[in-house]
């Protein structure tokens, strides 16, 4: 903090003065603990990115720095790059003005950094000395979880409205040889699924255009391992990102002839130019960005770090276990049906039931899929005590009680539709398309915001016992359109995402302490813009134990265990047909979010007996899952075994899971797996949990850290879909 440290405690204005002396630059460091953004303002006062990795301890050394690049063929690594100037290639920003011109060159005019607390804020004034645009780029450095969140603010000064084309929340320059991507891609079911590539010259791009639903084929964020040629868990420079946005995205990684490779993030402009007034501001999402020297591993482990302190809603508080009704019973339920299942779920020791789609709609009865969204009355032929019946009777077992809402849908089949057709996203004179048998709410519109705000607020007074909400979204955008936003269709896309954002505020003024899953047909929503008002995930609908080792380690490879939510269903599974054992099913999704999603009463006496253990043990260790850091120590993706631990802060106690995912032949013994993040020094008692006899000849007993650490620890684990998870403790 030695640069830092001149600017005092208190927010200061710093007028930069430009140097005289040609070549020199004047820097703005943007620093954590470990790592450091370098900017500087050259002569020419256009801001630039001279670094971004290892912290510098002086980070004044860059003030003479030399590129050697030559300006005829184009600009530097400019902090913020715009179409205009000599600048050639993708831009974050691109205007155009009421004249029809397209260029803008901005330069530095002055800066703030504003220190608080853990949180150092960097603000740099940029404007373009013909059109007057004006352009803030705002850097949150978290000193201690060495993790950058950067966006920008553009203002129109000038005299008349102005285009914006393209308006990426930031640009982040890195230099390497080599750049290895790791990306997510997939569908339904299939959620983020580890894809990778090393790049070569020209622009890669990771987009979403579905409006809705967006995260269900790409995820916006990756992974950039530096002068390596695949991601690497323990070593090498790794750059991980993720932009804060639930609607359109675009990520692109240009590699540019000098090898250069600039990252944009932002939201997708795709049929999405913003006309911003006389006045107005546009502020973009953020981009959310660390750097580590020790792989992939410590890149996890930062962004978790982040989002369990800043970014994820009540992030780091544990969430309880629970049983939902959807795989057990989906439309076919009575009241009986679901006291039924609360008594088995409190039986079990779990510690909330939720009740999810098909408890709603009068004319319109949703006892399928086909009808009832937009109506949210509680559907009386099929619960005639209502919701608060049922409610009270889960706390009158001591359990906690959810329930679930769709509600930027509607179906046809539904009065909301008769009443306010206008109010489906359309566009006249084609058809709108349905798809799960229903249409888009228009977010963009304040008057829908209200409705999807009342559908949340009403539920809530179904009964004075609802503790959870899980929030549903189960198809894309086609044929987009507003009746409300008239001519200016372009803004579609955005204001309806920031729409979700205005109820989510709204709901969260008003509902502090509702726990609320983000869903979207699983995993379509899950970025770190939803997660700022949502406490988790459904990561996917595929409940199949086998199939989530990659979902599930993909997906915490960005996003923190405590927002994966992870059910124990059964078999054959109902989205693979996959038969798993119930202990691998269980060591599985205690790796997240515990819960089940099965009809409790098919299972047999020892199967319960199993489930008891499994969600009592949980129970005492799940701390770690929701606070601990994570090491990951054996990928699906790369070989038979998928492992993991989870270590607390203070690297007294730990769990480890180990799942084999593809018999060993029989010359194959016992599998070692170098624990990590452990006190090498300190000794652990490690313990099998769950089980009568261990697979490990070690549990039981007391071992150094080194040891474990050092190929120790060696469970035999030969068949398809053994597992084990231990639990370690030292004094
Ligand atoms: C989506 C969700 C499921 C379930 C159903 C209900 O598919 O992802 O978990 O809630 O809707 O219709």
């Amino acid at each position: 903090m030695k640069y830092l440290k001149c600017f005092g405690l208190a927010l200061l204005a710093l007028a930069l003065a430009i140097p005289a002396t040609a070549g020199r630059r004047a820097i703005i460091p943007v620093e954590t603990e470990h790592t450091a953004l370098i900017l500087a303002v050259r002569n020419n006062r256009v801001l630039e990115t001279l670094h971004f990795g290892a912290r510098i301890a002086d980070p004044k050394a860059f003030e003479g720095f030399v590129t050697g690049l030559s300006e005829d063929n184009g600009s530097g690594p400019m902090a913020y790059p715009t179409t205009g100037g000599r600048y050639i290639g993708e831009p974050a920003l691109h205007v155009k003005y009421p004249d029809g011109y397209h260029n803008t060159e901005l330069v530095y005019d002055s800066h703030q950094v504003q220190v608080n607390g853990n949180i150092v804020t960097t603000k740099i004034l940029l404007k373009d000395p013909v059109t007057r645009l004006q352009v803030g780029l705002i850097y949150d450095a978290y000193q201690k979880e060495d993790v950058i969140c950067a966006h920008a603010e553009i203002r129109n000064v000038g005299a008349g409205p102005v285009q914006l084309l393209n308006y990426a929340s930031g640009s982040l320059y890195l230099e390497a040889d080599r750049y290895y991507l790791t990306h997510f891609h997939g569908g339904w079911a299939d959620e983020m699924q580890m894809d990778g590539e090393l790049l070569t010259h020209d622009t890669k791009v990771i987009e979403s255009r579905r409006g809705t639903q967006v995260t269900q084929c790409n995820n916006p964020s990756f992974l950039v391992s530096l002068n390596a040629d695949r991601l690497q868990e323990n070593v090498g420079e790794v750059v991980a990102g993720a932009l804060a946005w639930s609607g359109n995205f675009r990520l692109s990684f240009e590699m540019d002839e000098s090898n250069r490779l600039n990252v944009l993030a932002g939201i997708n402009s795709f049929a999405s130019t913003y006309e911003l007034d006389h006045g107005q501001i546009f502020a973009t999402p953020e981009f959310i960005y660390t750097y580590s020297d020790r792989g992939a591993g410590q890149a996890s482990r930062n962004l978790h770090a982040w989002a369990r302190n800043y970014g994820v809603y009540g992030g780091g508080q544990v969430n309880p276990t629970l049983l939902n009704s959807w795989e057990g019973a989906y439309f076919n339920f009575t009241t009986e049906t679901l006291l039924r299942m609360i008594d088995d779920a409190a039986g079990m020791g779990l510690e909330m039931f939720v009740l999810d789609d098909g408890w709603f709609a009068k004319d319109y009865p949703r006892n399928g899929d086909d009808a009832g969204l937009g109506d949210w009355e509680v559907n009386t032929a099929k619960l005639p005590e209502g919701i608060d019946y049922v409610a009270s009777y889960a706390h009158g077992k001591g359990l906690k009680f959810g329930i679930w809402i769709e509600p930027e849908m509607v179906n046809p089949q539904s009065n909301l539709a008769h009443t306010h057709p206008e109010w489906v996203v359309q566009s006249p004179g084609r058809e709108t398309y349905q798809s799960r048998n229903q249409w888009v709410l228009d977010l963009s519109n304040p008057a829908v915001q209200d409705f999807v705000f009342g559908i949340f607020d009403n539920t809530m007074k179904l009964s004075g016992n609802i503790d959870y909400i899980k929030w549903d979204c189960n198809r894309v955008v086609s044929n987009f359109g507003s009746t409300y936003l008239g001519s200016e269709q372009d803004r579609f896309f955005v204001e309806y995402t920031q729409g979700i954002y205005n109820v989510m505020r709204r709901l969260r003024e008003k509902y502090p302490d509702t726990i609320v899953q983000c869903c979207s047909s699983g995993g379509g929503r899950v970025d770190y813009g939803a997660l700022k008002y949502f406490n988790e995930i459904w990561t996917s609908d595929n409940t199949d134990a086998f199939t989530r080792a990659y979902i599930q380690y993909a997906t915490n490879l960005i996003y923190p265990a405590c927002v994966m939510a992870s059910h124990v269903s059964a078999v054959p599974n109902h989205q693979t047909g996959n038969v798993t054992p119930l202990k691998f099913r269980f060591d599985m999704a205690c790796s997240g979010r515990l819960g089940m999603e099965l009809q409790p009463r098919n299972l047999t006496e020892r199967e319960r007996a199993l489930a008891d253990r499994c969600i009592r043990s949980y129970k005492e260790y799940r701390d770690l899952v929701f606070t601990g850091d994570v090491y990951r120590l054996a990928s699906p993706y790369e070989g038979d075994y998928y492992a993991l631990m989870y270590v607390s802060q203070d690297r007294r106690r730990a769990v480890v899971y180990t799942y084999c995912l593809k018999y060993q032949n029989r010359a194959v013994g016992a599998h070692p797996f170098r624990l990590d993040g452990l006190d090498p020094a300190r000794r652990y008692r490690v313990t099998e949990l769950n089980v009568d006899r261990s697979c490990w000849w070690g549990s039981g007993y007391e071992h150094a850290g080194d040891f474990l650490m050092n190929g120790g620890f060696n469970p035999v684990l030969l068949k398809t879909f053994d597992s084990a998870v231990f639990y370690l403790e030292s004094d």
